[in-house]
C-alpha cells in the first residue's frame, strides 16, 4: 500500500480525458467543473494547498496567485502561449512553468489558412447571403467577387514553428512568401524560398499578412495605425496569435475606411469580444472565438502533454516543455512520485 500522499493539483477546467486520466493516476486532482473560468479568488483559495496547477490561457497567474501558494512547484499550462503567466515571478520563487508546443502547430496553421481563404473568397459572407434568402439571381459576374489566394504575396510576421507551417501551405498555393522575424530563420528560406524583409517592406508588398508572434512587451500593438497605413488597400490581415499584437481600434478604423480590404481574426484584445464591438458590424471581417488549436486530436494530445510535463517534473526530471529554464538555477525538480 502506498502511504505517501499523491501531490495535489488544481486544474481550472475539464481537460480532455486522455490527459486527465494520466493526471488522476499520479495526482490528487481537483478540477473546476464549470465551462466558464473559475474566478481569481477561487484559484487563490485553492492555491494554498497545491503542489501543481494547470491553468488555461485565459486564467491570469501572477504574483497574487503565487503569494497564496506556498507549496506550488509547477504550473503546467494547456496552451503554447503563456503570456497569462508572470514568468519572472514564477522563476524567482523556483516555480516551473511548462506549455504544450509543437502538437498544435499544424492545426493552428490550418486555421490561419481557413481564415485567409474565408476572407479572400468571402466564404462566410456568401453563407450568410444564401441562408438569409438574398440569393435571388442564379449567377452574376459581379456576385460575391473575392481575391485570388494562389499566386499572391503572403507576408508572415514571426517565422517560428507556426509561421513556418503557414509558409508550407503558402508554397502549395504558389505564393510569393515574405517574412519578418527578429531572429534568422534559414529553414523557411531554404525550404520554401521565402524572403526575409523588414517589417515595412512586408506590410507594403503583401496581399495577405499573417501574424505568428508571441505576445510580449515588444509585440504589443506591433500592428498599429502607422503600420496598417503601410498596407495595400487590397490587402488582408490574418491574426490567430494574440489579440493585443494588433491595435484593434486602429484595425477597425482601417477596415471601415477602406485602408485595408479585410481581416480574419481568431484573437482579440478582450476575449470574449464585447458584443457591441464595432468590428462585429463589418462585413469584411471573419471572426472566430480563439479556436485555432481546436481539433479533437490536437486538444487530446495537448492534455497528454500537460500530464507528461507534470509527471516528468515530479519524477525529479526537467519537464520536456519548460519555458523558464532559469528556474533550474533556483530549484531542482521535485521527486514526489
Ligand atoms: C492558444 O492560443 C495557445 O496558445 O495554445
Amino acid at each position: 500500500m502506498n502511504l505517501v500522499p499523491k501531490p495535489k493539483i488544481y486544474i481550472t477546467r475539464q481537460l480532455p480525458e486522455r490527459g486527465l486520466s494520466i493526471i488522476r493516476k499520479y495526482f490528487d486532482a481537483e478540477v473546476w467543473p464549470e465551462y466558464s473560468p473559475p474566478p481569481k479568488n477561487v484559484i487563490i483559495g485553492k492555491a494554498r494547498d497545491i503542489d501543481a496547477l494547470t491553468p488555461l490561457l485565459s486564467d491570469k497567474i501572477d504574483a497574487e496567485v503565487f503569494n497564496a501558494a506556498p507549496k506550488l512547484k509547477i504550473v503546467s499550462q494547456l496552451a503554447v502561449g503563456f503570456d497569462n503567466i508572470d514568468l519572472a515571478e514564477a522563476t524567482k520563487r523556483g516555480i516551473y512553468v511548462t506549455n504544450t508546443p509543437e502538437v498544435l502547430t499544424d492545426t493552428t496553421a490550418d486555421f490561419a489558412w481557413a481564415l485567409l481563404m474565408a476572407v479572400a473568397r468571402r466564404v462566410v459572407e456568401a453563407d450568410r447571403y444564401v441562408h438569409s434568402g438574398q440569393w435571388k439571381v442564379a449567377w452574376h459576374p459581379a456576385m460575391m467577387v473575392g481575391r485570388d489566394v494562389y499566386g499572391a504575396t503572403i507576408g508572415i510576421v514571426g517565422a517560428g514553428r507556426i509561421g513556418y507551417a503557414v509558409a508550407k501551405r503558402a508554397k502549395g498555393f504558389d505564393m510569393k512568401i515574405l517574412f519578418y522575424d527578429v531572429i534568422p530563420r534559414p529553414e523557411i528560406e531554404r525550404d520554401f524560398g521565402a524572403k526575409k524583409v523588414d517589417m515595412d517592406t512586408l506590410l507594403k508588398e503583401s496581399d495577405f499578412i499573417s501574424i505568428h508572434v508571441p505576445l510580449m512587451k515588444e509585440t504589443h500593438h506591433l500592428i498599429n495605425q502607422e503600420k496598417l497605413g503601410l498596407m495595400k488597400k487590397t490587402a488582408y490581415l490574418i491574426n490567430n496569435s494574440r489579440g493585443p499584437v494588433v491595435d484593434e481600434k486602429a484595425l477597425c478604423e482601417s477596415l471601415k475606411n477602406g485602408q485595408i480590404a479585410g481581416a480574419g481574426l481568431d484573437v482579440f484584445e478582450q476575449e470574449p469580444i464585447p458584443l457591441d464591438s464595432p468590428l462585429l458590424k463589418l462585413e469584411n471581417v471573419v471572426v472566430a472565438p480563439h479556436i485555432s488549436s481546436a481539433s479533437l486530436e490536437t486538444r487530446s494530445r495537448m492534455s497528454e502533454i500537460v500530464a507528461e510535463n507534470l509527471v516528468s517534473f515530479f519524477q525529479g526530471k526537467k519537464p520536456p516543455n519548460l519555458v523558464n529554464p532559469d528556474v533550474l538555477k533556483v530549484k531542482a525538480p521535485s521527486k514526489l512520485i
